[in-house]
């Protein structure tokens, strides 16, 4: 089960790093960035600078693996948490729905991190089968015997065994894990249904599998949180209302400007003053949209826009062009976007302007 280990990974990396606002004071004026990863700091004067040697030369640049290892708990977000620990002990399943980039998933780790039990992650997607979920029959292994030992006798014994994987959901269900079923509303509403019996008799059928037992018992520590994006939004099927009755939903919005500030600042080691450039220059990138578009840029971006700039040194600042520069090229699906009969580069340059001015 590469996916339950890797979130389980995942899940106990961000445990051994969780952050608060303390820790991140508390790290400001260290060599170290949120991350916990070292800066470049000066060497002290007569301290010799390493040597590179050209074998390190040639290696090539580590890619960094992004991780959501500096979470902040803002107010509304503890106060989510505290509601949902409670629903989820008491055996109900929780369900967060918000628009892109609110931070619903990022809710769920943080959630699924109380528990302290492994952590078994699902994304929602069209072809998400129910032998994904539950597992099948994946072949057969056959095995000869032959004893050709006592002279004149032939013995030979063929064995087929049936080779089946085992789903995530039945892994899940089985071992008491938490559940994490992102964007469940993509999946198609007939593969969801057999969370029904999941969430409201606790058990799991085991139908198609060709399995002896027909259900098995849901473990008492499984819990299952649920999120999602609003119907509104293009390729999402029509969450089933048999399921939505059975979960506590909670609608989760996008963090006020106070708590986008701190993440900003944590995340990236920035200080107030930029975290209120990004923040401008976001809401400026949203009131380029055109009417109607709900496909707005989203808080996402402006984490994007803050790590970057705090990784390769871009002065953040409107009028820097570099800082320009990368944040059109984060913003760049929306601002593509609402180009109409415009020169990319004149557009552009029109856009920078405006930019400078916010
Ligand atoms: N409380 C927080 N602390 C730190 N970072 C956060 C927090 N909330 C959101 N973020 C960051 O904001 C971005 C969006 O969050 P997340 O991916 O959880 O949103 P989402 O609602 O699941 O979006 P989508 O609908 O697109 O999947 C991520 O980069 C995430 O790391
Ligand atoms: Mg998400």
């Amino acid at each position: 089960m590469a996916a339950t280990n890797e979130s389980k990974q995942q899940t106990q990396k961000k445990s051994s790093n969780t952050s608060g606002r303390s820790q991140a004071s508390q790290q400001k004026g260290s060599s170290q960035n949120s991350k916990g990863q070292s800066k470049k700091i000066n060497a002290p004067a007569g301290t010799k600078s390493k040597q590179t040697t050209s074998e390190e030369q040639k290696q090539p640049k580590q890619q960094k693996i992004r991780t959501i290892d500096q979470i902040v708990e803002t107010e509304e977000m503890q106060s989510i948490l505290e509601r949902s620990e409670k629903y989820l002990t008491s055996g109900y399943p929780v369900h967060f729905t918000g628009a892109a980039g609110v931070g619903k998933t990022t809710l769920s780790f943080q959630l699924a991190r109380r528990f302290n039990q492994p952590v078994t992650l699902l994304n929602g997607n069209e072809s998400l089968s129910n032998t994904d979920l539950l597992g099948g029959r994946i072949g057969y292994t056959s095995d000869k015997l032959i004893d050709n030992y006592v002279r004149k006798v032939y013995k030979r014994e063929d064995h087929i065994t049936e080779r089946w994987s085992t789903g995530r959901l039945l892994e899940a269900v089985k071992n008491g894990h938490t559940l994490i079923y992102d964007e469940f509303t993509r999946s198609l509403p007939s593969t969801n249904n057999l969370f029904l019996s999941v969430l409201e008799e606790g058990i799991l059928p085991l139908y198609g599998t060709q399995r002896n037992e027909s259900f098995i018992t849901v473990h008492p520590n499984f819990k299952a949180i649920f999120t999602s994006n609003p119907e509104e939004y293009a390729g999402v099927h029509k969450s089933q209302d048999a399921l939505l009755d059975r979960m506590i939903t909670i609608p989760v919005e996008d963090p006020d400007k106070e708590a986008q500030m701190s993440i900003l600042k944590e995340r990236a080691s920035i200080s107030e003053k930029e975290a209120e450039t990004i923040i401008k220059a976001l809401d400026w990138a949203k009131s380029t949209s055109r009417e109607n578009d709900t496909h707005v840029p989203s808080f996402r971006l402006a984490v994007m826009t803050a790590m970057l700039s705090s990784e390769h040194d871009v002065k953040i600042d409107v009028k820097n062009d570099d800082f320009q520069q990368l944040f059109f090229d984060v913003m760049g699906h929306y601002f593509l976007g609402n180009i109409q009969g415009e020169d990319v580069s004149e557009a552009q340059k029109r856009m920078k302007e405006e930019l400078k001015k916010v």
